[in-house]
């Protein structure tokens, strides 16, 4: 049987974010360098965002790189741009051809130009398709979001387009790298670590967390179904009780 056939279609998520961790340790393992388990995790990042694609996930967001990555050895760093290229070269084909739409979250600022010029020409090129949305997390921090979002809130303030008593949630949310997209309905961290990383501070408020220790490098469609299924066994109260979620009519307990 096709492990797809155990899942639940009518309950998947419609946002799934992604810590891709233990690179590193997957190309330790093997007495190799650190790029090695890199390169091997991009094949990962092309799997799952096939098998996305073919679930029709409207919403993938995948953490590539940390505003704390740059503490990592400059020649890391430079490997890990080299590779974002050449993942964007070798993707662009099947994202034009299967509707998949390419956004980035992060800070462009500090980005080597080449990967600018590169991420903008696949940006421009998927713009309008609209079956499925990959956010790349590069350059990207959630604290650093949440101020930059404030900056920009009280700039709104002075100049009058908005008043402090119209700052809401859903406005907030709108001055984010994110604005537009659900929040994640869950997070996956591979390599066992718990832990958040800075990534998605604010709209991780409510998403149900899954960490496994297989190491991202390892992370393919069958490991993606088996955290899509654990998924599917959660009952997400959003603060109601148990009881109150089986008697509920409504089917949006988030509402
Ligand atoms: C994740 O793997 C990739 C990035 C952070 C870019 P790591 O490189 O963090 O792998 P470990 O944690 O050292 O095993
Ligand atoms: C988080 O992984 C960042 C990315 C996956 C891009 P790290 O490996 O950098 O996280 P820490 O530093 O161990 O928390
Ligand atoms: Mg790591």
């Amino acid at each position: 049987m096709d492990p797809i056939d155990q899942l639940d279609l009518q309950k998947l998520p419609r946002h799934i974010a992604i810590i891709m961790d233990g690179n590193g340790r997957w190309a330790r393992k093997r007495l190799l360098n650190r790029i090695h388990g890199h390169r091997e995790g991009a094949k990962s990042v092309r799997a799952i965002v096939t098998t996305c694609r073919k679930l029709n996930i409207p919403y993938l967001t995948l953490y590539a790189f940390s505003k704390e990555n740059w503490r990592r050895p400059a020649q890391e760093v430079n490997a890990l741009w080299d590779l974002l290229l050449e993942y964007i070269d070798s993707q662009l084909p099947e994202m034009l051809e299967k509707g998949i739409k390419l956004n980035t979250i992060g800070d462009k600022e500090g980005l080597p130009p080449r990967v600018i010029d590169a991420l903008d020409v696949a940006k421009e090129k998927t713009r309008n398709n609209n079956d499925m949305v990959v956010n790349l997390a590069v350059n990207y921090g959630g604290r650093q979001e949440i101020i930059s979002a404030i900056k920009k809130i009280i700039h709104s303030v002075l100049e009058n387009e908005i008043d402090t008593e119209d700052i809401t949630m859903d406005l907030f949310s709108a001055y984010l790298f994110t604005k537009g997209q659900p929040d994640p309905d869950l997070l996956i961290r591979t390599s066992g670590e718990f832990r958040i990383s800075n990534f998605l501070l604010w709209q991780l408020a409510y998403t149900e967390i899954y960490v496994t220790p297989i190491l991202w490098p390892d992370f393919r469609e069958k490991e993606l179904i088996d955290a899509l299924r654990d998924y599917q066994r959660r009952e997400r109260r959003f603060g109601r009780t148990s009881d109150q979620l089986h008697s509920h009519s409504n089917n949006d307990p988030a509402s």
